[in-house]
């Protein structure tokens, strides 16, 4: 191998760019070069390709989003369009491939494979919704800003004796919701993974207010559905004073944590060997908080499942 081609695609996702650092810094420190391809699978198709040496990945491991750009390609659907990816590459001169994004972007990663190009995939999106892997690029930043906009809004929660219900993203999981609920001592979480009772939420509020609570933060994962039909149903039911807050994309911004930052580079590092030993269809993991390397077509086989565990725990914290 001696070229190789990266692209981010699907949602951006804090981290992105240091993963991207890693896998230019560490091509060029094995003697590779590195082609980044813009937009993802659309720019692909348009040949949106530049070059990327040492310096054009400098003062970039601090910042959100993603350098190369992202898209969402309906055109990459069609084997067409596939087909002329492919040759597309072949004629660039890549050899080899890096996708950073979502499973929806690996299932593409998969068109190249076919077609015989190496491909490794590394989980990037703030969901934490990819099957074969407990970690992905982006999540620890957005539960931290989860946690941020939770801690504010406790404040004026407590101040004014209301209720708080706050929608997360995560799409149709509840990774975000239930992780940031637990470390900000959410009353409730709502997760599209386990059914809920509003009567019971309801009741565990009112509990609390009787016993001098002067706040409730209710969590909802967008995949339950509208956060504020569901404040106003509480509302009605209970008589508590209650304001909802959507958080929307605040939660792909921002720079990313340590633990993103340090994960991104280990993946992004990592990837590059692997092409260099000539391996392709991986997917690159978590497991049991080792970085492990996954076949691509079993891994997007596999589920991607709650923690169970600490779902059970937010109950019990939270009587
Ligand atoms: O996959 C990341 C994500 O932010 C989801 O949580 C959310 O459902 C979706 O993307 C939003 O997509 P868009 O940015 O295209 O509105």
């Amino acid at each position: 191998v001696t070229r190789i081609g990266i692209l981010t695609s699907g949602g951006d996702a804090p981290g992105m760019n240091a993963c991207i650092r890693a896998v230019v810094r560490a091509s060029i420190y094995n003697g590779l070069k590195v082609t980044g391809i813009m937009r993802g699978y659309a720019g692909l198709l348009a040949g949106e390709f530049i070059p990327l040496d040492v310096g054009s990945v400098g003062d970039i491991i601090h910042r959100g989003g993603t350098i190369l750009r992202t898209a969402r390609s309906m055109e990459f659907m069609e084997k067409a369009n596939q087909d002329k990816a492919a040759t597309i590459l072949g004629q660039a001169g890549i050899e080899g491939l890096i996708v950073v994004g979502g499973d929806g972007s690996f299932r593409g990663a998969m068109t190249f494979i076919e077609r015989g190009i190496p491909v490794i995939c590394i989980p990037g999106t703030i969901d934490r919704d990819i099957p074969g892997t407990e970690y992905t690029i982006g999540f620890d930043t957005a539960v931290n800003t989860v946690l941020d906009a939770i801690n504010k809004i406790r404040d004026t929660a407590t101040s004014h004796d209301r209720t708080n219900v706050i929608e997360v993203m995560g799409r149709s999981s509840g990774h975000i919701a239930l992780q940031a609920g637990l470390a900000g001592g959410a009353e409730s979480i709502l997760v599209p993974e386990v059914p809920f009772d509003l009567d019971k939420v309801c009741l565990r509020l009112l509990r609390g207010h009787d016993r001098g609570k002067l706040h409730s933060i209710i969590l909802v994962a967008e995949g339950v559905g509208s956060a504020v039909k569901i404040g106003e149903n509480i509302e009605a039911r209970t008589g508590l004073e209650t304001r909802v807050t959507i958080l929307g994309h605040i939660q792909r911004g921002g720079s990313p944590t340590a633990l993103d930052r340090l994960w991104a580079s280990r993946m992004g590092a990592q990837a590059v060997a692997l092409l260099l030993q000539k391996k392709g269809a991986v997917m690159l993991a978590v497991e049991k908080g080792e970085l492990v390397e996954k076949d691509l077509v079993e891994a997007l086989q596999s589920k991607n499942e709650l923690d169970m565990g600490l779902y059970q725990l937010s109950g019990v914290l939270s009587i």
